[in-house]
């Protein structure tokens, strides 16, 4: 599992292993715009301001995923332990 950070509250939500980023952030009471939940329309995406996302989408291109200040939290996940996001 690893942890997400909302940049705007400063509040850190666990995302455990079998759950996804989006779930975890709406279990928390914070809800992020999904369409697909498959990592192909965009709608989700979300600016990662600190850590390294392990993405598993099929909407950003490589040279996007690499530069890895966005992420798509309906399906991608994080290698490092914590990723603050822009929400
Ligand atoms: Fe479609 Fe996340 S909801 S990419």
């Amino acid at each position: 599992s690893f942890e997400v950070k909302l940049a705007s509250s400063g509040r850190v939500i666990r995302v455990a292993a079998d759950c996804t980023v989006v779930q975890a952030l709406s279990a928390a009471g914070v809800s992020v715009a999904t369409s697909c939940e498959q990592g192909v329309c965009g709608t989700c995406l979300t600016r990662v301001i600190e850590g390294e996302p392990d993405h598993r989408d099929m909407y950003l291109t490589p040279e996007e995923q690499a530069a890895g200040d966005q992420f798509l939290p309906c399906c991608s996940r994080s290698k490092s332990a914590l990723l603050v996001l822009d929400l």
